[in-house]
């Protein structure tokens, strides 16, 4: 049996001696010492082909510490992604993220080559809806704008009149000036937006986030008997019992932003566990109370997959120009609510 000596037991010197140590020291709290010179090795070959292919690494809040810390050139919540995308300055850009992220990212950069190292790195709510579901909500709702999550494939977007994330969701919906939307596929981010804006009628659709969706309110209130003070942050895809019990609710940047500003001495985040992995090594002083919920489907994005894609310049994302062009709309109408 392999027996992982806790990354903080090794001493300073000999984490010096380790390839990288400056990378190193950023994920060492999560990074056994005895995996780090295979990572390492990969982490130096994607940093001498990033400039060989003169290309960019966005990564999402949710991706792994060893991805995170060490070769991302961005790192954010959906929204962030989608505004670095535009123009940025690369030939390549690798999603370290799910498959709609590098969807949105090709959409708003036709001419560069969009890689995402796993095809298979999909989303529940992405699959929960389809173009032709949204054609017939159109037809029985004429005339009633469709807020799409930007967690969707182009396809869904293309049929939308706008995006949001849960970053602008509400700014989104305000910015319509409507007393009806429909807003999909996410039901709980409808939902608690929804709380937030009475007097906007929500036709909403049942797709879910399938990390989210397993947090209950009595989860919450049973951290907050363990872990007296706990301060309890929570994402908008989580039910709207869940919303109401934290003590914010706000998209991955959001959350992030929270803590690095308000230093709660302990804290929770109702969300994706790698999360706060990756906040807490620059949140010394707060304790993060972790429970964890994975998304299998960021979790198949890795060093090795990021140093393939670059290697063989797998896998580019294809749009259809006309669906591509319209879905474009949507995310630019998105982009353009301030
Ligand atoms: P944000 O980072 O935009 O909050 O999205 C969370 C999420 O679940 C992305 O898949
Ligand atoms: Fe989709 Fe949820 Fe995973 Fe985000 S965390 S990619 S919303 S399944």
């Amino acid at each position: 049996m392999n027996v992982a000596v806790p990354a903080a037991e090794v001493s300073a010197d000999a984490r010096e001696a380790m390839p990288l140590p400056h990378l190193y020291e950023r994920v060492r709290r999560h990074v056994p010492a005895f995996e780090w010179p295979a990572l390492a090795a990969d982490i130096e070959a994607i940093l001498r082909l990033k400039q060989e292919r003169n290309a960019v690494i966005l990564a999402h809040n949710y991706q792994a510490p060893e991805i995170f810390h060490t070769v991302s050139d961005i790192v954010g919540d959906s929204l962030a992604l989608a505004r670095e995308a535009v123009g940025a300055d690369a030939d390549v850009i690798v999603l370290a993220g799910v498959h709609f992220m590098a969807e949105t990212a090709k959409l708003l950069n036709p001419d560069k080559t969009v890689l995402i190292p796993d095809t298979e790195a999909g989303c529940s709510l992405a699959t929960s809806i389809t173009a032709a579901d949204i054609r017939l909500l159109k037809a029985r709702y004429p005339g009633v704008p469709v807020v799409t999550y930007v967690n969707t494939t182009a396809e869904v977007k293309a049929e939308s009149d706008i995006c949001c994330t849960s970053g602008n969701a509400r700014k989104v919906i305000e910015s319509l000036g409507v007393d009806r939307v429909i807003m999909l596929p996410d039901e709980y981010l409808a939902r608690n937006i929804a709380a937030e804006l009475p007097h906007i009628q929500f036709i909403t659709w049942k797709g879910h986030c399938e990390v989210h969706e397993r947090f209950s309110a009595e989860d919450i209130r049973a951290l907050r008997e363990n872990h007296p003070g706990v301060v309890v942050l929570a994402h908008p895809e989580c039910p709207p019992e869940v919303v109401a019990e934290a003590d914010f609710a706000g998209s991955t940047a959001a959350m992030a932003d929270y803590v690095t500003e308000r230093q709660p001495p302990r804290v929770v985040l109702i969300t994706e566990c790698s999360m706060a992995d990756n906040i807490a090594v620059d949140n010394p002083a707060v304790d993060f109370v972790r429970p964890c919920n994975l998304c299998p489907h960021m979790r198949r994005i890795t060093l090795a997959n990021i140093r393939r894609a670059l290697e063989r310049m797998e896998h580019p994302v294809e749009l259809d120009p006309e669906t591509a062009g319209r879905a474009r709309l949507a995310v630019e109408r998105m982009l353009a609510v301030h």
